[in-house]
Formats: C-alpha cells, structure tokens, sequence
C-alpha cells in the first residue's frame, strides 16, 4: 500500500525490513547502515512497535553519531540533534510508538531490554489508520490491545499522573474495553469494523497520555520476560497486568477504583478496595475472553 503510493508520487525509496519481535542492537545498526547505503533523507516507519522503535534508534543514530554503539541511548541520553525527518504508521494496535517518546531495544548478549527516552524521536507525522491494522490475525490484536490497556491503566496508577494525563488514560481505558472484544471477533471474521477503528484511537490516546508520565512494574517485568524468553511484548503485559494490579491495590486502591469505572463496572455502593477487585476482576475476564494465555501456560 505504502510504496505504491510512494511509486507514483516519484519518490525513491529502499526497504529496510530486518527487524525481528523485540529488536536487537544489531537490528538498529544494519538499519543505519541500510540507510546509508541507500543516501536516504527521511524514514516511513510501517509496522508495529517493533518497527517503529528501530526507525526511532536509526533515525536518532543518523542524526547523532556519537550514540552508534546503542547501548549509550538506554535512559534519558543527552543527543542533541532531532532524529531524521520520519513517518510512522502504525500496523498494530497497541504500542503508540507512533506519539510516544519511547523506544525500547534488547541487549541479547546482556539478556535485557532498555527503554531510551528522548524527545528527539518523536515522529514528524503519525499516520494511524485502522485499514493498516486491519491484516493482524485474532492473536495478536488481543495482545497488542492487552498492551494498550496496560498502558493507560498503568499511566492511572503510576505516580506522575495528573488531571491532564488522566484525561488521556481515562478515555483510552474506556476506549478499549468498549473495543477490544469487537475488534478480535472482526479479526477471525476477517470483516474489520467499529472495534478496530475504536481500538487504533485507543491505543493511540494512551500513548499521549503515558509518553509524557512513565508505566509501572507491569512494564518493568515484561521487558524482563521478553529479554529472557522472547515473550511478545502485549502477551507479557497482559499475562502480568491483574498481577501488577493486585500487587498495587494497597497503595492506590481508589484510582483502580476509578479504573473499574472507565471499563464499564457499576461500582455504586462499594468501597474503593471492592471497586478496585472488580477493575481486577474486569480485566481478568477481558483476557480471558480475548484467549490471553496465563503466565504458566505461556512460559
Ligand atoms: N515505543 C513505545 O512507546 C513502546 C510501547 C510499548 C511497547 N514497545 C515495544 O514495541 C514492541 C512490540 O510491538 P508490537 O506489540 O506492536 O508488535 P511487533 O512490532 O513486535 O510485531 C509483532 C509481530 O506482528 C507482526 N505484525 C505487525 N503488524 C501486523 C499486521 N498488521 N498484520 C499481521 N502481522 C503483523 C510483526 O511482523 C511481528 O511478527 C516491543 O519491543 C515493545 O517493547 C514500545
Ligand atoms: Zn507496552
């Protein structure tokens, strides 16, 4: 879709595509080098996060060679020139790398991923378009919606939020539930519809809510299990998420209280640690109806 239409603006372009699930430093550096190779001037970066966050690494990396070996961008690293021009279009429905200051890499020889944080990688143009997610099978749109979910509940609950980045999380995790069965029954029907169309806003509303306040220990486990067994980034957040909730409920029982809310409960006449178990038990069943294995199944 994408290089037809570049094919009959006239503008050359050269594919980069070795890029696997949970990329690898060297999945950036042959990504630098390819566009080198190629005297490009800017980046379409089509795929899911995986994709988009290499083009981030390339793009950054272009633009300040000083940060070539990868490692040194883990963190908030002092680059000082904007990555190359780049248009993401996101072909899943889950990581907003499109908006988010993010990208995350793995380190194989280290068994580890990091996350880099740069406001210079922010793409120039965000193209989300639920017709470019519409191919993903039944699997992986639950997964990557599970992501997304994790994303604006953990943005909830995380300490940074405010009445700005609630308004972001609050609306993504309404989005969501509404949207998420939906869009994994269009994907085995192969019919894409309202649920898709409700979960590509969604994911891409958590994403400017939890770009500009951070995740949480949902977060911080999955990159272990996916540095460890390779685990699909949205698996492993959804298989944690009731966890991290559960573990959390002590301390911010009244905001998974208002979770509950978001995602449909009626919560009239509890009290906030009961709402808070039924935001728990609401996501439980979610996965559970979306067909997210549990963390024993899936190691
Ligand atoms: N930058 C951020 O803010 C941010 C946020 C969350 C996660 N991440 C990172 O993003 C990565 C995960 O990205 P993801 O969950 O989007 O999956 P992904 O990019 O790893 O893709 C998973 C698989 O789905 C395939 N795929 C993608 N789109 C498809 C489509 N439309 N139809 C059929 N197959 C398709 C891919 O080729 C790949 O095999 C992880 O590395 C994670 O750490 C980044
Ligand atoms: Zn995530």
């Amino acid at each position: 879709k994408v290089t037809d239409e570049l094919d009959a603006a006239g503008i050359a372009w050269s594919l980069y595509s070795e890029i696997k699930p949970n990329p690898t430093i060297k999945n950036v550096q042959d990504g630098v080098e390819a566009y080198q190779a190629a005297g490009a001037d800017s980046i379409v970066a089509i795929g899911g996060g995986s994709s988009m966050d290499t083009a981030k690494a390339i793009g950054i990396i272009v633009n300040n060679p000083e940060f070539a070996d990868v490692r040194s961008l883990e963190g908030v690293a002092p680059t000082k020139n904007h990555a190359v021009f780049t248009i993401a279009v996101p072909t899943t429905a889950g990581t907003a790398a499109e908006v988010t200051i993010n990208y995350v890499i793995t380190d194989p020889e280290k068994v580890r991923k990091f996350v880099c944080v740069d406001t210079n990688d922010a793409p120039e143009v965000a193209v989300v378009d639920p017709d470019m997610m519409a191919s993903m099978p039944a699997g992986l749109t639950a997964s990557t919606g599970m992501d997304a979910l994790t994303h604006a509940i953990e943005g909830y609950t995380t300490k940074g939020a405010w009445e700005l980045s609630d308004m972001f999380h609050f609306e993504a995790i309404k989005l969501i539930s509404e949207n998420l069965r939906d869009s994994v029954a269009e994907a085995k029907s192969g019919q894409p519809g309202s649920g898709r169309e409700g979960m590509a806003l969604g994911q891409y509303v958590a994403g400017m809510g939890f770009s500009n306040v951070g995740l949480g220990i949902d977060h911080a486990m999955a990159h272990t299990l996916s540095a460890h067994y390779d685990t699909p980034h949205g698996v492993a957040c959804a298989m944690l998420l009731p966890i991290a909730m559960e573990f959390n409920k002590p301390v911010c029982a009244e905001r998974l209280a208002e979770v509950a809310v978001a995602m449909g409960v009626d919560t009239a006449g509890m009290s906030a640690d009961e709402a808070a178990d039924a935001a728990i038990a609401a996501v439980k069943q979610l996965s559970a109806d979306v067909n997210i294995p549990h963390v024993c199944e899936a190691m």
